[in-house]
This record gives structure tokens, sequence and C-alpha cells, in this order.
């Protein structure tokens, strides 16, 4: 029994409730909830400040400490028996992607709670406090940047710059959680990044390889770089039913070039690099005129620092070489950078500790989706606890999870938090 308490050996893996974490789970799932049976739960949206109610009171009623920072990040605080040490944070997001599922993000939440809850049924007191928090607007799609809300946290981006930012609609980050506060009331403490020891993330996998190979534990050791552009495409409004293709200057037509004629610059016999256009905007939208914008999104990742840098830089020039060809002009921006992070050693030292003592079928895995722990790392050691979802699938309302699988990654989670807390 590695992961005690001192003078102790109660853990708090023991006190993992399965089937509260998972009807914490079902609960949370009926907000936002899709007939498809995911859930669309958009960062500062009606639906995500019913979570964070939720969330909300039951933290009220174990009595914890509930505070809210100035871009929305919501934390839940679990005293320590040292007033003047850092606290250990353990969390994730309970935002969704459009059509998102169940778990991707509120596992991290509700596995950091229930974390929370086993120390207090087992009666485990620790020296550093320990905090749940839910990051805001993870997911990156109603506003962007994604992971704004540690990334905001741990200095990546200035505060005023993310509550100017707008969702297409127009309403501002600042808006809609001014807004958010009148369903989620919390207190607000002004201060961004205050110092902390360390953290936890757990998540789903969103991939495959626990499954295929029967592991029920994911170490993470490093969560992939990342780099998104946004490409603005500029033609000229004609009539579609009198002007002749030649002359024409048709923004989707060179669009859709760039995004073919960049294929070969991402083509990858390893099947290691990540292109995805996930998003797609024609102006004026109209059948009977020919298209003078599009406005589209690239998301390129990869692991390795240099491959991410010279194919994210090679973008610019294929798509201006391919604008050229057809009278229209391109502009590219790239609205987010995050260098391959990788984990920190002593706190994946301690997770691979904690899934050991537990006896859990482990392995080490690098991280494909990007995380809050990826901002995180930056101002304290971080580790992440992935957990197997059905088939690799997220992002898709179809996404699945086992409760026995949830509960394990919580248990893993539980013993490391009570570890870095108490060293
Ligand atoms: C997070 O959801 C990501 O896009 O990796
Ligand atoms: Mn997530
Ligand atoms: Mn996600």
């Amino acid at each position: 029994m590695a992961v005690t308490t001192r003078g102790s050996n109660i853990r708090a893996s023991d006190h993992i409730s399965e089937d509260r974490l998972w009807q914490r789970h079902m609960a949370m799932a009926k907000l936002g909830a899709t007939p498809r049976g995911g859930v669309n739960r958009q960062a500062l949206s009606a639906e995500d400040a019913q979570a964070r109610k939720l969330l909300g009171s039951w933290a009220a009623s174990r009595g914890y400490d509930v505070f809210t920072d100035p871009i929305g990040n919501l934390y839940v605080k679990r005293p320590g028996t040292d007033a003047s040490a850092k606290p250990v944070l353990s969390g994730s997001h309970l935002d969704s992607q459009p059509t998102g599922g169940k778990f991707d993000g509120t596992y991290g939440v509700l596995a950091a709670f229930e974390a929370l809850e086993a120390l207090d049924d087992a009666g485990i007191k620790t020296k550093r406090p320990i905090m749940a928090v839910a990051w805001t607007n993870e997911e990156g799609n109603r506003f962007q940047p994604g992971c704004m809300g540690s990334g905001a946290f741990a200095g990546v981006y200035p505060l005023e710059q993310l509550l100017s930012g707008k969702d297409p609609q127009g309403t501002s980050v600042r808006d809609a959680f001014a807004e958010l506060l009148k369903t989620a009331p919390a207190r607000l403490e002004p201060r961004l990044g205050f110092p902390i020891d360390s953290y936890i993330e757990a998540h789903i996998e969103q991939g495959p390889i626990l499954e295929n190979t029967k592991n029920e534990i994911g170490i993470v050791t490093l969560i992939q770089g990342m780099r998104r552009f946004y490409i603005d495409v500029f033609g000229e409004e004609a009539h579609s039913g009198t002007t002749p293709l030649k002359l024409r200057k048709d923004a989707l037509k060179s669009a859709c070039s760039m995004v073919t004629a960049l294929e070969p610059l991402m083509a990858d016999p390893t099947d290691t690099v990540r292109y995805t256009v996930g998003r797609f905007e024609i102006y004026p939208g109209s059948p009977s005129t020919v298209p003078s914008k599009v406005h589209f999104l690239i998301d390129l990742r990869h692991p390795d620092i240099a491959t991410l840098e010279r194919l994210g830089d090679g973008i610019a020039s294929i798509c201006e070489a391919e604008a050229a060809k057809r009278g229209c002009t391109v502009k590219v921006t790239e609205y987010t950078t995050v260098a391959p992070m990788p984990m920190g050693a002593e706190a994946v030292a301690l997770v691979r500790d904690s899934a050991k003592a537990l006896g859990m079928k482990h392995i080490d895995i690098i991280s494909g989706a990007g995380h809050d722990a990826m901002h995180v790392a930056k101002v304290a050691p971080a580790g992440m606890i992935f957990v197997p979802c059905w088939k690799g699938i997220s992002h898709n309302e179809t996404e699945d999870a086992t409760a026995k699988d949830l509960a394990n990654g919580a248990r893993v989670l539980a013993d490391a938090l009570v570890s870095l807390a108490n060293r």
C-alpha cells in the first residue's frame, strides 16, 4: 500500500464511489443534452451556467469554498492543515463541442470533485489544500482561443484581450461571463494565476490505444503541440448567371484549392501529422453570387516541435500561390501556438506509483488532444491520467466510457493528489 496519509494506511481511493461519480456524469449530461445522446454545452452559455451551478450546489453541500476568477475559472477548495501551503489543483472543463459527448472535460472536473469527497469520507487530512477546477472555454469553438481559462491562469494570454473576444453573434467573453454569473453566482477573486503546487488532470483518452491494448490507465508523458490558423481568402462578388468563369475571382474555389494544395505538405507515412480544416465559412452565401470571401480554420498538431514549426511555417506560401492563380488574395493569421508540452517528471512518477499500487494495468501515452494541463504545466509540475473511452471516439455525441473505468481513473487521481498534497 504505497499511497497513504502520514501515519495511517487509509487510502483515498478506497472511498471513491463508482456509482456517485457515474450519477454525477448523468446529471451533468442533462445540461445541454442533444437528441443523439451527446451534449452541446458551449463555453459561457446558459447550459455552461447550469453545469457550474450544479457543481456549486454539490460543493456547497460539502461546505467547500467556491470561487471564480476574472476569466471565469471555477474553483472548489478543500482546505489543508497548513494555511500557508500552496494548493494542489485538479480538474478539466465543463464546456463541450457543439456535438460533444458526456465525458470530454466533465470527467476531469467530476473526478477531481469525487477525489475531494473521497478524502472527506475517508477522514483524510492533507497538508496542502486540494482544489477542483473547471477551466473556462477549453474547447475553443464559441470563443477563441481554446484552453482560454487555463491559458489566462498561466499568463499565456492577456486577460483584457480574452475578455474582448467575441463569438460569431458578437457577444463578448466579458458579457457572456457577466450573464453566466446571474445563473451561477460565485464569489469573484480578483487575482488571476495564484501560486499552485502542482496539477493533475484526469480525462478520457479520446483515442483507441488504451482500449486496443487493454490498459486501464494511461499515464500522459507529453501533450503534442498545436498551431491554429485563420485563413481569410478575398475574391470579388459577381453575378453567377452572367460572369464568365475566367473573369471571376472566386474565393471559394481558391480556398478549396488551398485545402487540397496543403495535402502534400502534410503527407506523412507515419500518420503522425494531424491536419484538419474544421470550419469553413462562405460569404455572402447566396446561390447567385460568386463568393467574395471565405474564412476557414486550420488545426495542425504534431509531437515534435521542429516538424510542427516546418509544417506550420509552410502554410502561408502555399495559400498565397493558390490565391494568385485565381486573382484572389489571402491573409494567414496564426491564433494559437502551443509547443509540445512534457508533463512534470514528479507528477508523472506519482501517477504511475498510484496506478501500480492499485494494481491497475497502465501504459505511458502521448496525448493527441490538447488539454488545460498543457498551459498549467508552464507554471507548476503537471500530470494527466487517461482512462479508456469506447472505440476511442470523442468530439462526437456517441462518446462513451464505462463507470468502472471512470472510477479507476478517479482512484489513481485521488491517491496521487494525497501524495502531492502531503509531500
Ligand atoms: C481539445 O478539445 C482539443 O481540440 O484537443
Ligand atoms: Mn477535453
Ligand atoms: Mn474536447
